[in-house]
């Protein structure tokens, strides 16, 4: 029997127990035979939670690259390793084979080099989903530097504060990209962000929409003749097991994004393990991971996961609406896609459409399903289960965050039972743990309480990019020697886990994580708001949507609402993204608050659900009698 491919449930115990018992051993042999090292580590794992300070495979010397890409040359250099889908149905899909993708990552990365990039150096990456985003983030791997994906749906501002937060010196991005019948100016966007961002030496362009763009002298190039120019070959740069990976921005429960840091050997152990496992990957199959790079499933998922499996991972530019509802189908059947790994949202989306959609098309392919991002809902998980599975493909609900790197509680498929709505068990080497508002940890079934992991796993994010003490604070700190994930979960009569949502002021909308307060401080610098508080209330399609309540100032009560309402959100749009716009702005007289002047999100979750009946007690509120005023006016 392997460890790396567990294949029966009596498997999985005997691999999860040895992962509990004795972890050094059981992560030192699956490192050991399934990558390639220049140097082997001098001690598996060193831990302290207080610190807290996380090591794996420390003195460990390797390239993820190299275990990405070069291993697989002999054997599968003309396999296709990225199976590039664009958004125009029209437009013939490309494939790039393993020796192809060697060769663009290792132009791009001498382009990096003769620009002055060196390991430990920056980049911030702005693409939408074209090849260049995933051989653009193996070049940076490649050399050392550090990249920073920022999602190209976020707004300038949001890119300004990732590109200065993390000292990027360097941006790579495109001409514009598109999604569905729109062309959007990326390079504009950029163009922006980068009046705020006076460290950013270089800024590469991709020529992707042919969209007129301004090119500033010095700064922006063209990136296709550099990589033209640029030699074929580069070699690796060798890296400390430890050294940063990636950063990559989540929100946080206070205004500023949190840079979450990867180092590279206990990433890149998990998330090509988590692969193999959880997707049950076997040579030649078609693997496609719907989610953008901009977030750690595309990183994980998308790029390294896959590539560490030699596998054929399948990446979409589009978007599942265009040029109509059938496209995720469609897709699935031309390239008779094995693996399909989307978000609870989309299928809620598609779910609605007529069901021709998906009966129209072969989808015989498929054996494994997968979800991430937020719970699945019972109905969304049978629509799933019956029409694009149609019964036969176990999903997986998979459980996991940016911070932890790579996927921690799921279904195995044909291993592990799946049940609706529920994550199911621990992957290897994980360990759970429930824990009530006292500290203490709730043992037993049948229980729920806050989610936290109790021991080290490879691949959780080592620190937040110059911030350390928010990492222990956010993190750490909650419950004593333990990881806190901020979210809440049960425990069923069998010990299957339940994601029950978000305890912190995360809300989680069409699966994109967006903290309260950078919303609210949006909110309120517009001239006519005095203060804002921004709570989720359920939606069909999005799972959450926004509700904010606003205070007026004086000097806004005279203006005309629905105008208000449109300037917030365009106020919002700007300095977020689109993803952040209000679904219902409600104009309030006050917000009930605690006597330290805390403000009660729970009652105006409340409120903002069409729960309010059962608010208990809030006699102990500052201002109780503005309860009723709030309720009397819910949208
Ligand atoms: C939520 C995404 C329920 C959760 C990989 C978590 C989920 C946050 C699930 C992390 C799931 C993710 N069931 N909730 N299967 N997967 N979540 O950082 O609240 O974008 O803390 O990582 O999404 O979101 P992030």
């Amino acid at each position: 029997m392997s460890n790396y491919h567990i294949k029966n449930l009596e498997e999985y115990f005997q691999v999860y127990r040895k992962s509990v018992r004795e972890p050094e051993n059981f992560w030192e042999e699956i490192a050991e035979e399934h990558f390639v090292w220049r140097e082997k580590w001098n001690k598996v794992l060193e831990w302290d939670f207080k610190k807290p300070e996380i090591k794996w495979f420390e003195g460990a010397k390797f390239n993820i690259t190299e275990n990405c890409l070069d291993r697989f040359l002999p054997m599968r250099k003309d396999k296709t390793a990225i199976l590039f889908e664009p958004n125009d149905p029209e437009v013939e899909a490309e494939h790039i084979t393993y020796s192809q993708l060697h060769e663009r990552v290792c132009r791009m990365a001498n382009v990096l080099i003769e620009g002055g990039i060196e390991k430990g150096d920056r980049v911030c990456i702005y693409l939408p989903m074209i090849p260049e985003l995933a051989i653009s983030v193996l070049a940076c791997a490649r050399i050392g530097a550090i990249h920073s994906v920022v999602f190209a749906g976020f707004s300038s501002s949001a890119l300004a504060a990732r590109i200065n937060d993390c000292d990027a010196q360097c941006v790579i991005t495109s001409d514009g990209s598109f999604r569905g019948d729109k062309v959007i100016d990326l390079k504009g966007i950029v163009d922006q962000a980068l009046q705020e961002c006076t460290g950013v030496k270089t800024v590469y362009v991709v020529e992707r929409t042919g969209n007129k763009i301004e090119m500033e002298n010095g700064r922006d190039k063209w990136l296709q003749p550099l990589l033209d120019e640029a030699y074929a070959d580069c070699d690796a740069v060798v890296m400390d097991a430890e050294d940063p990976l990636f950063i990559l921005y989540t929100s946080g429960s206070t205004g500023k994004p949190k840079g979450m840091v990867h180092s590279c050997a206990g990433y890149m152990v998990y998330a090509a393990y988590t692969f193999k496992n959880i997707f049950q990957y076997k040579e030649g199959d078609i693997y496609w991971c719907t989610a953008d790079i901009g977030w750690i499933t595309g990183h994980s998922y998308i790029v390294y996961g896959p590539l560490l499996n030699g596998a054929t991972t399948v990446m979409f530019e589009g978007v599942p609406s265009y040029p109509d509802y059938d496209r995720f189908w469609q897709v699935v059947e031309k390239h008779k896609v094995n693996q399909f790994y989307t978000a609870p949202t989309a299928i809620r989306a598609l779910a609605k459409e007529k069901l021709e959609y998906v009966e129209k098309y072969d989808l015989t392919s498929l054996k494994v399903l997968g979800t991430v991002g937020e719970p699945i809902n019972e109905e969304a998980w049978h629509w799933y289960n019956n029409n694009v599975g149609k019964g036969k493909s176990p999903i997986v609900d998979t459980w996991w965050q940016t911070e932890t790197g790579g996927i921690m509680i799921s279904p195995i498929p044909y291993v592990t039972p799946t049940t609706p709505t529920y994550a199911t068990l621990p992957f290897i080497g994980v360990q759970p743990a429930l824990m009530d508002d006292e500290g203490n940890e709730i043992k037993g079934n049948q229980v729920s309480g806050k989610l936290c992991i109790k021991f080290p796993w490879p691949s959780m994010a080592r620190t937040i990019w110059g911030d350390h003490e928010r990492f222990r604070n956010t993190y750490f700190d909650v419950f004593e020697n333990k990881y806190f994930t901020g979210d809440g979960a049960l425990r069923d009569g069998v010990g299957y886990y339940r994601i029950t949502g978000r305890v912190d002021d995360v809300i989680i909308v069409s699966g994109h994580n967006l903290g309260t307060a950078p919303i609210e401080d949006s909110i309120n610098e517009h001239p006519a708001v005095a203060e804002s508080a921004v709570v989720g209330f359920p939606h069909e399609i999005k799972g959450n949507a926004l509700y904010g309540f606003v205070i007026l100032k004086e000097t806004g009560e005279s203006r005309d609402r629905e105008n208000l309402r449109k300037e917030i959100n365009l106020q919002i749009a700007e300095q977020i993204g689109p993803i952040a716009k209000l679904q219902k702005i409600q104009f309030v007289p006050g917000l009930p608050k605690t006597r330290s002047g805390k403000i009660m999100r729970r009652i105006l979750r409340k409120i903002a659900s069409n729960d309010a009946e059962n608010l208990g007690d809030i006699s102990t509120l500052l201002n109780p009698e503005i309860v009723e005023d709030i309720k009397a006016e819910v949208l």
